[in-house]
């Protein structure tokens, strides 16, 4: 196979919105070639012909076309549903081998699984990647089975890095990377919302509620990142003794905001491990029979 992205034929199983950011990352950073780019869906034409004429990929549901495809990829990215799983990966068994790379972006679906539903022992690569990955800004978690080599290491972080930071944990870790960073954004939007909702309360337009805390997050988020300080020293230093701002983390800590988000963060890597256990689990019917 080839071992530089710029190069490798990647094709992608799912032609959804990870799909689209991964794909949309590997042109603008010119990472990847779009002619060897591949998306594949079941039925969604309109949704085929878009990433077509906007990203110049090549785009199909027709059966002999997709089998073509996964014959010739290099790296096989597997971006469907997880319920979609126990379907697509039946399909796509018979065309996958031993010398191509599996990247998979499933939430919850760990590489034992993967390996035991394709019958495989190629080299996967499981990630976590997140939404803000469709404007170069995503947070991927990723680990690798030991069947991946160096040089497809490589490849796959290159892969992710196109589309923001990628950081490496043991495979165990991701259903915790899914409560930070996969489900993340959500929390920061839903700060967001509560945050202009008291503004609007308090008597500001809704324009000037939604800048004010659109600026406020970028900010905040901007300087941690440039001040490499940690946030809770951030928040000290904006925190005067007895001030307007004491006032607010005080309420804050009363309505318990600390307990939350950490109730949030193991609550949604609890749900992820479930629906990756969900995935191929025998039905009720099933284990009755
Ligand atoms: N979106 C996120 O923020 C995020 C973050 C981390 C991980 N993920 C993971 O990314 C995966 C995809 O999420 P998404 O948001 O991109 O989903 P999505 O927008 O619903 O896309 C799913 C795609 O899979 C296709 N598909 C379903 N069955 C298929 C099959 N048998 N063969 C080929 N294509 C098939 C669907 O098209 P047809 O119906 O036409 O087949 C559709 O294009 C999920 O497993 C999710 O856990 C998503």
């Amino acid at each position: 196979m080839s071992t530089s992205l710029s190069q490798a034929k990647i094709a992608f199983v799912g032609a959804g919105s990870m799909a689209e950011a991964i794909i949309r990352g590997l042109i603008e950073t010119k990472v990847a070639q779009p002619q060897n780019l591949y998306v594949m869906n079941r039925s969604d034409q309109s949704r085929l012909a878009f990433l077509r004429s906007e990203y110049g990929v090549q785009a199909t549901s027709d059966i002999l076309t997709k089998d073509t495809f996964l014959r010739e990829a290099d790296v096989v990215v597997l971006c469907m549903k997880p319920k979609d799983v126990v379907s697509a990966f039946a399909e796509l068994q018979p065309q996958l081998n031993e010398r191509q790379l599996l990247v998979s972006v499933i939430a919850g679906l760990s590489i034992a699984k993967a390996e035991s539903l394709l019958q495989t022992h190629m080299p996967i690569v499981r990630t976590m990647p997140n939404t803000s990955s469709t404007i170069g800004l995503g947070a991927t978690g990723m680990s690798f089975s030991s069947k991946v080599n160096d040089t497809f290491k490589q490849l796959a972080t290159q892969m992710f890095e196109a589309v923001g930071i990628v950081t490496i944990v043991e495979e165990e870790k991701l259903e915790i990377v899914t409560g930070v960073s996969g489900s993340g954004p959500a929390y920061v939007y839903y700060f967001m919302e509560a945050m202009i909702k008291a503004a609007i309360e308090g008597g500001l337009t809704e324009e000037d509620a939604r800048q004010l805390t659109l600026q406020t997050v970028l900010g905040a988020a901007h300087m941690v990142q440039h001040t490499q300080e940690n946030p809770a020293e951030l928040r000290r230093k904006v925190t005067s003794p007895n001030g307007a701002t004491q006032a607010s983390i005080e309420a804050l800590d009363r309505f318990q905001f600390s307990e939350a988000i950490l109730q949030a963060v193991f609550s949604s890597a609890e749900r992820a491990k479930e629906m990756g256990e969900q995935i191929a689990a025998p039905s009720p019917i099933a284990k009755s029979s």
